[in-house]
């Protein structure tokens, strides 16, 4: 009698045993089945985890000039709402690179989800180490630290690369436009962007073959100064040197006005091919780039004689 009430105590302490085990398994599982979500504000590798609002990240793909010409870079995609968005409403391709493994695919799922799969990828990795220097546009929502880290990378990329940051700027490199949307989700957040052109490196002294009555003998030449997109210099021909007139660099392309040995004023434009480059190739016209007939427009070829 008492072994059999020990017996079935023991069997009914196993049987709640498993029951138990059950009740925590199936939760377990349950929880493993959930989608995975993200919190606002968890922690990744180099910073954490924020999407970017929607209506900053429309005007920023818009102020970018996104389209189906274009390989968009989202370094640290999160969610992968950007490398989507670009895909999606400006036909780009896109690549997101994103650390967290558990993000990565989440935004993977959600590529999948938004039927874009054939034109983005999401890759997991490091963005310090991925090579992302094919893009013709870079999206960026990191920390002020870690643009700055970018910073020499992204002004080795080709001139022109348009580059987009959530929030953060690149220190002592002016951005090219202050970016505001008015519709806020969150008041707390300031909806601020940052718009850049790579500009090409052409610092440096130039002989501009194809000047109106210059020849190798009596060049016209140009010397340039820089900093970042900030470009200024001074003309010199026949012995005449005069300081460059409205001199811009907009990425690959560089235009200034001065005055010609007759004291007409000419508008200069040339742009190069890659960075660091030897040569500028571009045309030479009459005062704001008005056509001059019937000799002008002439073709410009300069070349780098002093770096
Ligand atoms: C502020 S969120 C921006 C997400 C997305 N780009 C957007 O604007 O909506 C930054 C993301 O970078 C990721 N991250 C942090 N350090 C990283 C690293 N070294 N390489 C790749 N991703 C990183 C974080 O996990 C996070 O998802």
């Amino acid at each position: 009698m008492r072994l059999d009430f020990v017996g079935f105590s023991m069997a009914s302490i196993a049987l709640r045993f498993c029951a138990a085990w059950l009740v925590v398994g199936s939760a377990v599982l349950a929880h493993a089945n959930e989608p995975y979500k993200p919190k606002l504000g968890q922690p990744g590798k180099d910073v954490m985890w924020l999407p970017t609002q929607d209506a900053l990240m429309q005007r920023m793909l818009e102020v970018a000039r996104v389209g189906p010409q274009d390989l968009v870079f989202d370094l640290g995609a999160g969610d992968g709402k950007i490398a989507i968005a670009a895909a999606k409403q400006f036909g780009a391709r896109a690549v997101g690179i994103e650390y967290n493994a558990r993000l990565a695919e989440l935004a993977q799922r959600q590529v999948t989800q938004a039927g874009v799969s054939h034109l983005v990828k999401i890759i997991q990795g490091d963005i310090f180490k991925e090579d992302f220097s094919s893009a013709t546009v870079l999206t960026l929502y990191l920390l002020d630290e870690l643009n700055q880290m970018l910073r020499p990378t992204v002004l080795s990329m080709k001139p022109g690369t348009r580059v987009v940051s959530t929030s953060f700027a690149m220190g002592d490199w002016e951005p090219d436009e202050v970016i505001q949307v008015s519709a806020t989700e969150d008041r707390y957040r300031t909806p601020t962007g940052y718009y850049w052109l790579v500009p090409a490196r052409i610092e440096g002294q130039w002989q501009l073959n194809g000047w109106p009555e210059s020849n190798p003998n009596a060049p016209a030449i140009l010397r340039i100064t820089q900093r970042y997109q900030r470009v200024a210099g001074t003309f010199t021909f026949k012995g005449v040197t005069q300081p460059l007139l409205g001199a811009q660099l907009k990425g690959a392309e560089l235009s200034f006005s001065c005055v010609d040995a007759q004291g007409a004023l000419k508008w200069v434009r040339a742009r190069v091919q890659q960075q660091d480059a030897q040569e500028m190739t571009g045309e030479i016209l009459g005062a704001y780039g008005q056509p001059e007939t019937p000799v002008g427009p002439w073709e410009l070829k300069a070349t780098r004689i002093k770096p």
